[in-house]
């Protein structure tokens, strides 16, 4: 930690969409909960100098810099949270963990297999000098979504037999959207299933503790070619207008896979960024022998829980609004009733961080699950390109810390 007592002092990478939303967490993160140590918001790092300067004052960071190599080597840096598209996480995450850096990395932890494996051996190495890394699966915090995962761990769901999760969003419908990085392998690693389906394949393992151990898969491309940006950016990028050079889109658009858990639950998946009219539309159900939980992100104040052990005139589905004090996360935000958004999961992803940092123990997920979660994402390609095949999910054979 830092030589200051109790301040971490925080280097993020990246300034965009997750930029920001990390940079409001790291912001209001103390200001909200009571933790054993601070976030100091010290440096944050971009390619363009003005443009980084810019984000620096509106973001809220004392310093900024256009080479991420100062940041993750500055003495006085104790955390590197990456920010940027999945072809520089690996790179970045190993130069950070190799100066003894904590590493926060966005999700998905990285383009490749090997490269997961080699950046959860980096973690294993720098855990036993006491850095500590974790990926940013922001979905877990959801308060409704952790409540899921205390029902199923309480046993009030019975034995799971059902999982059944989309993530879906409709961005590129349109032929002349252009090709920004999400949509170019070698900067992406892949389409939906590595942007979204990443998202809901972290989220249905950690709410029913069981991991995915093979899938059935297809994958389709809709739109094989498209507009080169004006600019290469994010989510909201434009293309030169008529008669702009075009280039391939080189991952899916879609994937879609069945799935078999290893506590023996079916499992159905669905990332799309096709689902013409859904924008960011996460849902999950899960049945078991003794009720069933229902999660739908564009209520991600709700859960809907059925207990089958009620008397049978009196079940249905209820709906938990999930503000009380005693839901996960809850205690230190609002009243009961005065409902939270998604930035806050960002900000419970911080408090989880620096509690774990600064009390010396491994936050979650970690990279070893992130490196799980990469293997999931290889079966389901794998299977795809064997004319949906089965594919087993390869173990993951993370070294164990020293
Ligand atoms: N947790 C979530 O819900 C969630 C949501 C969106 C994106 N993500 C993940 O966050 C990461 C970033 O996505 P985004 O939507 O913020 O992208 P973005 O395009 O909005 O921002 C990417 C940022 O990285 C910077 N950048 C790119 N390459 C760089 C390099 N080599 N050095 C320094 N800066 C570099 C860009 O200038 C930009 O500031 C990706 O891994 C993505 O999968 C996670």
């Amino acid at each position: 930690m830092s030589t200051k007592e109790n301040e971490l002092r925080v280097g993020m990478v990246g300034y965009a969409f997750m930029g920001a939303a990390h940079s409001q967490a790291w912001r209001t993160v103390n200001r909200v909960y009571d933790l054993p140590a601070r976030a100091r918001m010290a440096l944050i790092c971009g390619r363009d100098s003005a443009k980084v300067a810019e984000a620096a004052d509106r973001l809220g960071w004392q310093e900024h810099t256009t080479d991420w190599r100062e940041l993750v080597n500055r003495p006085d840096i104790d955390v590197v949270d990456i920010c940027t598209p999945g072809d520089s996480h690996a790179e970045i995450a190993l130069a950070a963990l190799a100066a003894g850096k904590h590493v926060l990395c966005e999700k998905p932890l990285a383009n490749t297999v090997a490269e997961a494996r080699e950046m959860a051996a980096a973690a294993a190495t720098a855990r036993a000098g006491g850095a500590r890394s974790m990926c940013g699966f922001n979905y877990r915090r959801v308060p409704a979504v952790a409540l899921m995962r205390q029902l199923v761990a309480d046993g009030r769901l019975g034995e799971i037999r059902h999982v059944r999760a989309t993530y879906l969003q409709d961005w590129i419908v349109d032929p002349q959207f252009p090709l920004v990085w999400r949509l170019r392998k070698e900067v992406s690693g892949s389409g939906a299933l590595g942007d979204i389906g990443a998202h809901i394949i972290d989220l249905t393992q950690y709410v029913t503790g069981q991991l995915i151990s093979g899938v059935s898969a297809v994958t389709e491309t809709f739109v094989k070619e498209r507009p080169l940006p004006a600019e290469s950016s994010g989510l909201a990028a434009q293309a030169d207008g008529a008669g702009a050079a075009t280039g391939p889109v080189t991952v899916d658009d879609a994937a879609i896979f069945v799935a078999r858990l290893d506590g023996g639950a079916l499992a159905t998946y669905e990332a799309t960024r096709f689902a013409t009219g859904r924008k960011n539309a996460l849902r999950v159900e899960i049945n078991g022998s003794l009720g069933s939980v229902a999660f739908d992100l564009e209520r991600l104040n709700e859960l809907e829980f059925l207990d089958a052990t009620r008397p049978a005139a009196e079940q249905g589905f209820n709906r938990i609004l999930v503000t009380e004090a005693e839901h996960p996360y809850l205690s230190a935000w609002w009243p009961p009733g005065h409902i939270i958004g998604y930035e806050h999961s960002f900000t419970h992803q911080m408090r989880d961080f620096i509690e774990a940092v600064a009390t010396g123990v491994d936050p979650s997920p970690s990279f070893d699950e992130a490196l799980q979660v990469q293997l999931v994402l290889d079966a389901v390609t794998r299977s795809a390109e064997l004319g949906s095949s089965w594919a087993e999910v390869e173990p993951s054979l993370a070294p164990v810390a020293a």
